[in-house]
């Protein structure tokens, strides 16, 4: 069997790895040549993605990688996987979706399989794709080919977790799409969760993300209740986790990153004004979520007083652009709100983070491309009035922070369990 993933991303490229080892024939088509061209040369762009598990798939054909999107009549099976944003005004930006949709239906035969992976609003599936695979290809979906939604469960970083066991949930436009697309990806993945429908499917991908964005909105709010009152959110949190049922930890931070939590949300918030809904827990959330820089720029304002020191003038050290541990992934972190704030401010900010040696160039913080991480020695660490953890990289010697550092503030509770002067770490 042959199948075409679109779009090599953090999603696309170990699901079309799953298949090649699975024995599906995997042909991925990207837009950037620059990715095509890697992959087949067996190396890889993503850090948690082995270049050796990539060459051996290439070298044994079962996973290439190519632009001619024309290539797609020689699949039975198309898998979408490409980005879906937020515009400026932070509305869902589905047109990477629609585009593959038209670029691929031309070529599409009979009794072929669709099945979109992007995460999106409920409807997206079996109304706006639908209409552009039907338009550019002249078939009727359920009738002369298959469409189906399936979210993408990905935890980057986690290495006890991977693609083969997280259990998929799949629904299908028609009973017949969801046989289809279940025995498709029952070859590669152990446990399917079948479900009505495609907007079932959707709307299951979209809980998902809003559980974790307003649970850590609320222990972020809870961090700022707790402080007031001379109490450490990370020891409560810690307490909580001992009960064996009805409690499940979340962690408080500078603020949400990532392409999922702090964007997905607002595609529910946009598509439920439709139906006259609100949605108050997600706007809620991101309130509060996205106050946090705000706050620890206030934290690192207040550790520098201490030193008789205004922010303006200040030479602050940011640990961490990736938005979370042990990933290269620096899409919506919050370190960019971090020292845009404290650049604003007129401190001098600098960062360090081995997985991100330089910052790439983005439409969103393109003021910061070209940047480079300081490197870690103590001479280095010392030079700053404030080394600041926006992300608690494992790799990073904690110790020698607190040895080098002359003040630190501390989102992550990375400083749990070292020794240094209590005085010299402010959490935030
Ligand atoms: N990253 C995650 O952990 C994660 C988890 C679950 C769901 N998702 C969802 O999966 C989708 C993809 O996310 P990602 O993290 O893989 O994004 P990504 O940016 O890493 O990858 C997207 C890829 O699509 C390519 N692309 C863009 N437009 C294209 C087009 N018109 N045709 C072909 N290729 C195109 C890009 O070049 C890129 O290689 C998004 O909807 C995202 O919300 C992501």
């Amino acid at each position: 069997m042959k199948i075409a993933v679109v779009g090599l991303g953090y999603v696309g490229l170990p699901l079309s790895l799953q298949f090649a080892r699975s024995c599906v024939s995997v042909m991925g088509l990207d837009v950037d040549a620059k990715k095509v061209q890697l992959l087949n040369n067996g190396q890889s762009y993503i850090k948690h993605i082995e270049a050796s598990a990539i060459a051996e798939l290439v070298g044994s054909g079962k996973f290439s990688a190519s632009t001619e999107f024309s290539r797609i009549k020689e699949v039975e099976a198309v898998i979408i996987c490409v980005p879906t944003p937020l515009t400026k005004n932070r509305e869902p930006d589905i047109s990477f979706v629609l585009e593959t949709g038209r670029t691929i239906a031309p070529y599409l035969s009979k009794g072929a399989l669709v099945i979109l992976e992007s995460t999106t609003y409920p409807g997206t599936t079996d109304t706006d794709l639908r209409a552009v695979l039907e338009a550019g290809s002249g078939m009727k979906a359920g009738l002369d080919f298959h469409l189906a939604f399936s979210p993408e469960r990905e935890d980057p970083a986690n290495r006890e977790s991977n693609i083969k066991s997280i259990p998929k949930v799949v629904g299908g436009y028609t009973l017949a799409c969801l046989d289809r697309a279940t025995a498709l990806y029952g070859k590669a993945i152990e446990k399917l969760v079948p479900v009505s429908s495609c907007r079932v499917a959707e709307a299951t991908k979209l809980l998902e993300n809003i559980f974790r964005s307003v649970n850590i909105a609320l222990v972020n709010e809870l961090k700022l209740v707790y402080a007031a009152m001379g109490i450490d959110i990370w020891e409560v949190i810690e307490a909580a986790s001992t009960k064996p049922f009805g409690f499940t930890p979340f962690y408080p931070g500078p603020g949400l990153g990532g392409h999922c939590i702090p964007i997905d949300p607002f595609y529910l918030t946009w598509k439920a004004r439709e139906y006259g809904q609100h949605t108050r827990f997600i706007e809620l959330a991101g309130e509060i979520n996205t106050r946090m820089p705000e706050h620890v720029v206030h934290r690192v304002a207040d550790a520098l007083n201490v030193q008789g020191k205004a922010v303006k003038g200040s030479r602050i050290l940011v640990l961490g652009i990736a938005y979370k541990p042990d990933v290269d992934d620096e899409r919506e972190s919050p370190s960019y709100a971090l020292m845009n704030l404290l650049s604003e401010c007129g401190a001098e900010v600098q960062y360090y983070d081995p997985y991100v040696p330089v910052i790439k160039l983005t439409r969103e913080h393109s003021q910061w491309a070209g940047k480079k991480s300081v490197q870690w020695d103590c001479a280095t660490i010392e030079s700053f009035d404030l080394a600041l953890i926006a992300t608690n990289h494992s790799c990073v010697n904690y110790q020698e922070l607190a040895d080098w550092a002359r003040s630190i503030v501390d989102t992550r509770n990375a400083m749990s369990g070292i020794h240094v002067r209590p005085s010299k770490v402010w959490k935030a």
